[in-house]
Parts: structure tokens; sequence; C-alpha cells
């Protein structure tokens, strides 16, 4: 079983799609502690749910990045997790930080990265006129939401999409494919080969997502 730490700021709705894999009979990781930035967060209280452990490290109680990134890696050793998944945790990570959890790190992103880093992923993709978009789970690397690309899942823009409704198609898909890149992980199917996260999996059928869908 990989011991798994998630880190989040708010609703933890990714969280709980982990929550609920690791309930699954056979999936290889089990969830030994979640640490929010913020005391509000309200995946807290799904963690508390679940019974598993939590912690608030609050950034606001440390003089620099360095010494909030300390404390938390002083928690999830605590925790003795072997990965971690941050999961709509918005504090920007230290390069040691990042450099010490190397391929021991991944973040789930709402956009199908190198497209759209940052904030406002949805409505940028939105305001260019973009066909599809989608989310990505990679490996966390210094600069922000770069990394091996674990797995993605592209969904269609639609006509009448607004943010939110485009948010909304995008983290459905989140929810899928954060348990299987961690699966994957637990499993040693991932390995990091330069830039390139690969995946040793048989090949799935060729299937193109098509947007607009013209049934033509
Ligand atoms: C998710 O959409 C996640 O991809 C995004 O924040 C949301 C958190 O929702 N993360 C980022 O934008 C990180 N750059 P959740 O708290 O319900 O999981």
């Amino acid at each position: 079983m990989l011991r798994v730490a998630v880190l989040i700021s708010g609703r933890g709705s990714n969280l709980q799609s982990l929550i609920d894999a690791c309930r699954q009979e056979g999936f290889p990781a089990r969830i030994v502690g979640v640490i929010s930035n913020r005391a509000d967060a309200g995946g807290l209280q799904r963690a508390a749910d679940a019974g598993i452990e939590t912690a608030v490290i609050s950034h606001r109680n440390y003089a620099d990045r360095a010494a909030f990134d300390a404390a938390l890696d002083a928690k999830i050793r605590g925790f003795d997790a072997e990965l971690v998944c941050l999961a709509g945790f918005m504090r920007i990570l230290t390069a040691g930080f990042v450099e010490d959890w190397r391929d021991r790190l991944i973040n789930i992103h709402p956009s199908l990265l190198p497209a759209y880093k940052g904030l406002d992923t949805q409505q940028r993709a939105l305001d260019d006129g973009v066909r599809i978009s989608g989310c990505t789970v990679h490996f966390v690397r210094p600069d922000m939401d770069t990394g091996p690309v674990i797995i993605q899942a592209a969904v269609p823009v639609l006509d009448n999409d607004d943010a939110a409704s485009l948010t909304a198609r995008i983290l459905a898909q989140e929810h899928i494919i954060y348990p299987m890149a961690v699966k994957l992980i637990a499993e040693k199917r991932v390995r990091v080969q330069e830039n390139r996260a690969m995946v040793d999996m048989p090949p799935g059928p060729e299937k193109a997502l098509i947007s607009p869908s013209t049934g033509l």
C-alpha cells in the first residue's frame, strides 16, 4: 500500500475522489494524512469524516516560504508518506521542497498543460475560443504547473459554455484521472525519463476527441 499525503487549500472535491478510490477493495494506496494551509478548508471535514489524520499549517505563521515548506515537509515525513498529492493546494512551493520530493510529488491542474498554466484557466480557454480543454496530472517541478505529464483527460468546449459549465465538465474528469494517476504510481507503472512520464500500460483503442462533434 502506497502511503499518500494530500495537500489542500479548499473544498477538497479531488481529495474526496482519492478518499473514495482508496476505499475500493484492491486499490493499492491509502491516504495517511491531509494537510491544509487554511483552517477553513472544506476538505478537512471530508478527511475527518473518513477517519484520516489532518493538520493545518498556515502559511501566515511562517516568516517565509522556506520556513513554511520546512513545516510541511516535517509533517509529511511524520505521516511517513511516500507520495504527496497536491489537490487544489494554492501555494507555490519552493524549489528546495520540490526537489526533495522529486518524482514523489504530483499535482492536478484544470487545463491541458502546458496550455493555461496558473489561475482562471477555463475563462482564458473560453476567451481564446479553443474547442478542447481538459485536465492534467503531472509530477511537480520548480516552475509553476510544469513537469512530466502522467495522465490527461480532454473535454469539448461547447458554444454555450461559460466558465462555470466548463469548470464542472473538467472537474468531473479530474475526479476520474487523479485516482488513476495514484493507482499507476502505486503499481510502479510510471517511470520518469527526462521530461516525460512513461506509463507501462497496453495501448487502448486509438480514439480522437473531435470538437465540435459534427456527426458527419
Ligand atoms: C481543482 O479544479 C484543481 O484542479 C484546481 O483547483 C481545484 C480544486 O478543487 N487546482 C489548481 O488550479 C492548481 N493550479 P477541489 O478543492 O474541489 O479539489
